[in-house]
């Protein structure tokens, strides 16, 4: 009797690890690759209802985002109601989402999406609705429910609260409910969540919010909101933390909100280069052919979305101008020349002078010195004065000579010439 008790016992200790292991396989299989999407926050922040949504789902489709990989729909702050129900799940604002979160789900999905939400890990959201503190296990069962996706879980009001705890929470709360959810993580760096977070969530903000400036912070009275080349900066100690499944993040895309176009080029490019989730933030509806064609350049998408997942290396920098490298598979790297000048910039690209391994992450060399690579121009039809127009496809067995203007970019993808 004794003995079959145990065995029992041991059957079900078995098939509690299994299930465990098994979610936890079903979560580690997400974002394999920077997540790519659109988010309300930097063009709407709290302005935000189900007409407006489902118009920017109906362009998602119709503007050829989703085919470019722009799968993920996510709603910012300020979807919540002001109360939860009489058990205390979390509703939203019924007048700005009169059919409700599933239903608004089921029409995300319905054009092919994927659906992301937001909370906070405190008492209350930064706009200052409803937190989900000591009512993850509900909200967690209430996104799966309405078929959510992906999560942002922001970081105001936790006075108190621990950060480990509280992502590990969330993410529990989250596997519980069963239905895999990116975790998007946004507690801006402060407890370096790179060095912790990698089994937890599945990106994480590395800086505080990025702001419509391309050079210079921005005072927000008691926070600073950053520029493109500040958040850019704070980048380059991290790139051995990120992977797939675990990504640095230096915040959503401000493309097409206001930058001149060669800043928006530039800052697409160094996120893709950066293997940063590319979240967009501007209206979809509305933009401009030049803004839908930088953040559709499939070439600069493909270098973000390498499997390999490896973030890109500032090689040097001189004058303002940064070289960067990313090595991608196949033994091909993607290469920017980065201009931070507000005035134009000419640059001689002799590849001899960048034969280096990269020791940090993936030990790969680029051996300009044994290797002919043919070059691929990433934005050739838009921006570059290449002062050789043989019509040869250009290698590196020769340097280039290139104008690159100011706060614009040079991005090319290299690949061993057979
Ligand atoms: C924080 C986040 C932003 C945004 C707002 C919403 O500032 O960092 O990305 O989600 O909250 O209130």
């Amino acid at each position: 009797m004794i003995r079959t008790k145990t065995l029992v016992s041991l059957l079900f200790c078995a098939l509690i690890l299994w299930s465990g292991n098994a979610m936890a396989q079903k979560f580690s299989s997400l974002a394999q690759t920077p997540p790519m999407g659109w988010n309300s926050w930097n063009k709407f922040a709290c302005e935000i209802d189900e007409t407006l949504i489902k118009e920017m789902a109906d362009a998602m489709v119709e503007k050829g985002l989703l085919n470019a990989g722009y799968e993920y729909l996510n709603l910012d702050d300020c979807w919540h109601g002001a109360v939860r129900d009489e058990n205390e799940f979390i509703q939203a604002d019924a007048k700005r989402f009169p059919s409700g979160m599933k239903a608004l789900g089921d029409y995300i999905h319905s054009k092919g999406l994927k659906f992301g939400i937001y909370s906070d890990a405190g008492c209350e959201t930064c706009g200052g609705r409803l937190g989900s503190l000591g009512h993850e296990y509900q909200d967690a069962l209430q996104y799966a429910r309405w078929g959510v996706d992906y999560l942002k879980y922001d970081w105001c009001k936790t006075e108190n609260v621990n950060p480990v705890g509280a992502y590990t929470l969330i993410r529990d709360a989250i596997r519980k409910a069963g239905r895999p959810i990116v975790l998007s993580m946004c507690e801006w760096g402060h407890s370096k969540p790179w060095e912790w977070a990698s089994e937890v969530g599945h990106l994480w903000r590395t800086t505080g919010d990025i702001c419509l400036s391309y050079d210079g912070n921005v005072s927000q009275g008691d926070w600073t909101a950053l520029g493109v080349l500040q958040i850019l900066d704070l980048q380059v100690d991290l790139r051995k933390y990120a992977g797939p499944g675990h990504w640095n993040d230096p915040d959503m895309l401000e493309v097409g909100n206001g930058f001149t176009e060669a800043e928006d080029r530039s800052h697409f490019s160094m996120w893709c280069m950066l293997a940063a989730p590319l979240i967009l933030g501007n209206d979809i509806r509305t933009m401009s052919d030049e803004t839908l064609a930088i953040i559709t350049n499939a070439d600069a998408i493909a270098v973000n979305q390498d499997p390999m997942g490896v973030q890109a290396l500032k090689h040097s920098a001189n004058e303002g101008v940064e070289y960067w490298f990313k090595p991608l598979t196949d033994n091909r790297w993607a290469m920017a020349v980065l201009n931070r000048n507000t005035e134009s910039r000419n640059v001689t690209i002799d590849w001899q002078r960048y034969n280096f391994t990269d020791d940090e992450v993936s030990k790969l060399s680029t051996n300009f010195d044994t290797k002919e690579y043919e070059i691929k121009n990433v934005w050739a039809k838009t921006n570059v004065k290449t002062k050789t127009k043989s019509k040869k496809t250009a290698t590196t067995a020769k340097p280039i000579n290139a104008t690159v203007e100011g706060h614009d970019i040079l991005m090319y993808i290299l690949t061993p010439k057979k």
